[in-house]
C-alpha cells in the first residue's frame, strides 16, 4: 500500500514502538505506587514531560499536561478558559476548525454561550477584519488552528496571540497537525494553551498534550486521582507517553532533512499532478502551509468513486467529504474557502510522510492520472443517449475559476479561452 493519509493517522516509527513496549512488559508497575517500581517509573514519566517540554521550546515542564489526544486537549483548555471566566460569554474559533473543536462549540452554543467563528479567504487565510471585529470584552477564549488538517494552511499564531494577549484574552492553539511538522519555541509565541498528539506524528494513538503556559488559571476537565499535580486525573497510560516523548524527539531531531525531503515530494506530486489533469487546482496553494499536505481540486470527478479506485490500485488517500445523516456532506473547510460543492466534491487530500519515497509519489502521479483520465471517460459515455445534459466544459471552467486563484492554474485549464478543452 501507498500511504498518504498521514494527517489521518501515522504509522508508529519503529523505534518509539520498541522503546514503549518495555512499559507494556518489564515495567508495568503504577507510577503512583510507593514501593521503587512505581517510584521509577513515575521518574520516566517526569523525565518524557521534560523532554515533551524541551522538543516544544516551553520554558518549564510543568507546562506539558498529558491527555488522551488531541481531542481531550482541546476540550480541556476551552473548559478551563471557560471556568476561568465565567462572565464572559463569547467564544471566537474559526470556521475551518477540526470537529472537535466545532462540535464542542456547537454543544456551547446550546448551553447559552455565543460562538463566533471567523471565515476565511478563498486561499483558506484568516479574515483578519471580522477577527478583529469579533474581538469584544466578552470574549473568554480563542480558540484557532495551527496547520489545517485537510489544506494544511498555516493560520499566523504569532500575529493572532500578540492582538488577543493585548486584549487580555486566554489564547488556545490546535496544534495537531503542526507539531511535529513545524519548528517551534512556545516560549517566544504568546499561546495559552496547545493542544498535540502523537498519532499525527508517529507516535501512538490515544495519547497526546496540553501546554498549559506558566501563569494561566487552570481548571482541570476530569477530576479523580492527583495525577499530573491535579490538573488530570486518571492512572497515566505510561507506554503512551513514553511513545509520545520518544516520536517528538524524532521528529524535532531530524527536522530539517525531513521537512526538506517531504515538501520536495509534496511539490512534485502537486506541480506533476496540475501539469497532467486539466482542470485541476491545489486549494491554499501560494500560502504559507505545512510541507506533507496537498488538497488537490480536480473538476469532473467525483473523490469518493476516486478514492475507492485508488484504494483498489493499492493507494490510501482521503478527501474532507464527511457522511453526515447518511448523506455526503462536502468539506466545511472547503465550503468556507468558497469552492461550489460539486469542486467541493472532486477534492482529494494526500498527506506525506518522512517515510514516503519517491517511488510512491511517482506511482501515484502515474494512477491517479490514469483513474481520472478513464472516470472522465465513464462519466462523458454514462450520460451519452440520456436526457440529462452534460455540464458544458466551458461551464465546468467557470464555476473552477470562481474558486480558483489564477496563480495555480495547471496544464490545459490554464490556457482556458472559453473554447472546448
Ligand atoms: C487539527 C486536529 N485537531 C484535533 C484532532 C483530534 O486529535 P485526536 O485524534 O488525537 O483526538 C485532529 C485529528 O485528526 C486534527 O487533525
Amino acid at each position: 500500500m501507498i500511504y498518504l493519509d498521514n494527517n489521518a493517522t501515522t504509522k508508529v516509527a519503529p523505534e518509539v514502538e520498541e522503546r514503549m513496549r518495555l512499559f507494556f512488559g518489564a515495567f508495568y508497575g503504577n507510577p503512583s505506587s510507593l514501593y521503587d517500581f512505581g517510584k521509577g517509573i513515575r521518574r520516566t514519566i517526569e523525565e518524557a514531560r521534560a523532554e515533551v517540554a524541551r522538543f516544544l521550546g516551553a520554558r518549564s515542564e510543568r507546562e506539558i499536561i498529558f491527555t488522551s489526544g488531541g481531542t481531550e486537549s482541546n476540550h480541556t483548555a476551552i473548559h478551563s478558559a471557560l471556568k476561568a471566566h465565567p462572565e464572559r460569554r463569547r467564544i471566537v474559533t474559526s470556521q475551518v476548525e477540526h470537529s472537535s473543536i466545532r462540535n464542542l462549540s456547537r454543544s456551547l452554543e446550546r448551553e447559552g454561550y455565543e460562538v463566533v467563528s471567523i471565515g476565511v479567504s478563498k486561499q483558506g487565510t484568516l479574515d483578519w477584519e471580522a477577527f478583529e471585529n469579533a474581538l469584544t470584552d466578552q470574549v473568554a477564549v480563542v480558540s484557532m488552528m495551527w496547520a489545517n488538517n485537510e489544506t494544511g494552511v498555516l493560520f499566523p499564531v504569532d500575529r493572532i496571540g500578540r492582538f488577543v494577549k493585548e486584549k487580555g484574552i486566554l489564547f488556545h492553539v490546535d496544534g495537531v497537525q503542526a507539531v511535529g511538522k513545524l519548528q517551534m519555541n512556545l516560549s517566544s509565541i504568546p499561546i495559552d494553551f496547545l493542544s498535540f498528539s502523537a498519532h499525527k506524528l508517529h507516535g501512538p494513538k490515544g495519547i497526546g498534550g496540553l501546554y498549559v503556559r506558566e501563569g494561566i488559571p487552570f481548571f482541570p476537565l476530569f477530576v479523580g486521582g492527583r495525577q499530573e499535580r491535579d490538573r488530570r486525573a486518571g492512572t497515566e497510560n505510561v507506554p503512551g507517553i513514553v511513545g509520545l516523548a520518544f516520536a517528538l524527539g524524532l521528529a524535532v531531531g531530524r527536522f530539517s532533512e525531513n521537512e526538506k525531503w517531504i515538501r520536495s515530494l509534496r511539490n512534485r506530486l502537486e506541480d506533476r499532478l496540475l501539469r497532467e489533469i486539466p482542470e485541476s487546482f491545489v486549494n491554499g496553494y501560494g500560502e504559507a502551509r505545512i510541507s506533507n499536505t496537498t488538497n488537490i481540486t480536480i473538476a469532473r470527478v467525483e473523490a469518493e468513486t476516486l478514492l475507492i479506485r485508488l484504494s483498489e490500485a493499492g493507494v490510501a488517500a482521503s478527501s474532507g467529504s464527511a457522511c453526515l445523516t447518511g448523506a455526503l456532506e462536502p468539506s466545511h473547510v472547503l465550503e468556507a474557502m468558497g469552492l461550489p460543492r460539486e469542486l467541493a466534491f472532486g477534492s482529494l487530500r494526500f498527506s506525506l510522510s518522512r517515510y514516503t519515497t519517491s517511488e510512491e509519489i511517482d506511482m501515484t502521479i502515474q494512477t491517479v492520472s490514469k483513474l481520472v483520465r478513464e472516470l472522465r471517460e465513464l462519466n462523458k459515455s454514462s450520460l451519452r443517449g440520456t436526457s440529462q445534459a452534460m455540464p458544458k466544459q466551458s461551464e465546468t471552467s467557470e464555476i473552477a475559476s470562481l474558486a480558483r486563484p489564477p496563480q495555480i492554474l495547471a496544464g490545459k485549464f490554464a490556457r482556458n479561452d472559453g473554447k472546448r478543452l
